[in-house]
């Protein structure tokens, strides 16, 4: 045998040295959840180690992931149920408690990368992406709410705006209104294919924001679809998305590899809420070795193709490589 590839195995400095992959703090984009009270903190039951916090509480938390190395951070609001109605009009009112807190956040941390969520489901009656009518999603009327959400969460000063609603054309409308706005600096991230997954269980628990009836197999793509995320890359590349985003991530490698190999943007993908649960409950019975199915997951994802990595496991593995 001329050829033994275990020589390149025989030690920890000769296996690090031919290491692929790395993954880093810099990959991470870490998801906080924002709960209106400034003093709060409460843990998501299908989520244990997230907390939705209050600004005061959020505002440390993003303090101590910045000395760990992660400072990326994407801020979803817990929008209480008083609030919310047909149209989502919280949702570009730049009075209600979440716009606010994202402008105090970039005052307090203008070198973190703050990134924002455009959608309706946090904020309408209806807990679906769009306008509701006859139980149907309207997909235009829609584009009108998410530019105006778009431009308020812009205007508090954040760096990148991720339409997650799945919505044609959003993207390209998007676009227009921030930079008819003064805001060209402001970038998209687009939840390019976005699958319509059952791993958004715990998100939804997180926010309360499930929809009130039906699901969203009429804007989320189909699972068993690989080939539909080049029409809608295709799509928001001429749009103007400045990163394509794949997500969940574990299901969805194929994706991701697909569409690293056929886009020269920068591809993101959403380690999603499920996804953690899963880890989680299996590492808290004991079933598996929390940390090192952590990395390897993490791991698996950066080697399919991702950039970026937004992950609710992002402090704990910077926390573990200290
Ligand atoms: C809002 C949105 C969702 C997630 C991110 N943005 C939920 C959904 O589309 O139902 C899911 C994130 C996660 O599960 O971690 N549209």
């Amino acid at each position: 045998m001329n050829i033994r590839p275990r020589r390149n195995r025989k030690s920890e400095g000769v296996r690090r040295m031919v290491e692929e992959t790395k993954v880093t703090t810099s990959d991470f984009i870490f998801p906080l959840f924002l709960l209106e009270d400034a003093n709060g903190s409460i843990e998501v039951d299908s989520m244990p180690g997230i907390y939705r916090l209050g600004l005061e509480k959020l505002l440390k938390e993003i303090e101590a992931c910045m000395t760990l190395g992660v400072t990326a951070f994407d801020v979803f609001p817990v929008v209480p149920e008083s609030y919310k109605d047909k149209t989502a009009t919280k949702s570009y009112d730049p009075n209600f408690f979440y716009q606010k807190a994202l402008s105090r956040i970039k005052k307090e941390f203008p070198e973190a990368v703050i990134m924002t969520d455009v959608a309706l489901d946090p904020y309408n009656s209806d807990g679906h992406d769009g306008l509701v009518k006859d139980g149907k999603i309207l997909n235009d009327e829609t584009l009108e709410v998410l530019g105006k959400m778009a431009l308020a969460q812009a205007q508090t000063g954040i760096d990148i705006i991720g339409p997650s609603d799945m919505m044609d054309g959003r993207v390209g409308y998007i676009r227009e209104v921030l930079d008819d706005n003064g805001f060209q600096d402001v970038s998209i991230m687009s939840y390019t294919a976005k699958y319509a997954s059952a791993f958004y269980g715990p998100f939804r628990d997180a926010l309360d924001s499930a929809p009130k009836s039906g699901d969203k197999k009429t804007y989320q793509m189909n699972p068993a679809n690989q080939r539909e995320a080049l029409i809608e890359a295709d799509l928001d590349v001429e749009e103007g998305a400045d990163f394509l985003m794949v997500k969940p991530a574990l299901a969805y490698l194929d994706v991701i590899k697909l569409l690293k190999d056929n886009y020269a943007q920068p591809i993101a993908a959403y380690n999603v809420s499920g996804e953690y649960a899963m880890l989680k409950a299996a590492g808290q019975k004991g079933w598996l070795d929390y940390d090192r199915a952590m990395v390897e997951t993490l791991l698996s994802i950066k080697r399919a193709g991702a950039d970026v990595i937004l992950t609710y496991h992002a402090k704990e593995f910077a926390q573990l490589f200290r």
